[in-house]
């Protein structure tokens, strides 16, 4: 049996400097963090803070200027294309921004299908009875399939996100912002 104390996430050191036309932003200054196999971290703080800098760094989306990070044991500077792409199915992501996320032309199916597409995961029906049971999963029926974007709700599209990112089994999921901020600003205006 595999042990429950392997890292799977790794960073060390990080720094990200955005060069503006105001000047340099010191996005993560020396940061590091570890997260053993089936352990989550929660990342917290003020807005500008870094949190999202730093999910695009373990994501390979953006490049440290220093530091590294490390995915299930890879560095991930070292990586050529290929193997990058390979990891893809290793770490998945829910976006901060529940809306721009998704293909406002594709229906909930074929978003959440998507990664089983990528990697070519099942036939058509075996694809659409795993995105029924993901739907599930996150809390929504099959009445759902058909729609599109638009026709959703804020959290609603967080939770169609979150089926997308649980589709081919990820072992790492990076969540930013999961739960929605600006549904609740919008509560709180009312
Ligand atoms: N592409 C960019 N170019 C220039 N500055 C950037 C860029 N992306 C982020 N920044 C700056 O880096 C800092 C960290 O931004 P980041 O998006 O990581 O914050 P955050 O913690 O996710 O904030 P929030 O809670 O509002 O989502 C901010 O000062 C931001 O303005
Ligand atoms: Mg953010």
């Amino acid at each position: 049996m595999k042990m429950n104390n392997e890292i799977v996430l790794e960073t060390q050191s990080l720094t990200k400097i955005f060069h503006g036309a105001r000047g340099d932003v010191t996005a993560l200054d020396d940061v590091s963090f570890s997260i053993p196999e089936g352990k989550t971290l929660a990342l917290v703080g003020e807005s500008g803070s870094g949190k999202t800098t730093a999910a695009r760094l373990v994501l390979g989306l953006e490049t440290q200027n220093s530091g590294t990070v490390s995915v299930l044991g890879k560095d991930l500077s070292s990586l050529n294309k290929k193997e990058l792409r390979n990891l893809r199915r290793s770490i998945q992501v829910v976006q901060q921004n529940p809306y721009s996320q998704l293909n406002r032309r594709h229906s909930v199916q074929r978003i959440v299908e998507t990664p089983l597409l990528a990697f070519n995961e099942g036939s058509a029906i075996q694809r659409r009875d795993k995105v029924v049971d993901l739907l599930e999963s996150v809390g929504l029926d099959s009445a759902y399939l058909n729609r599109r974007p638009h026709e959703l709700s804020g959290g609603q599209c967080q939770r169609v996100a979150i089926a997308r990112a649980l589709a081919i089994d990820p072992k790492i999921v990076v969540l930013d912002e999961a739960v929605l901020r600006l549904q609740l600003c919008f509560v709180e205006k009312l």
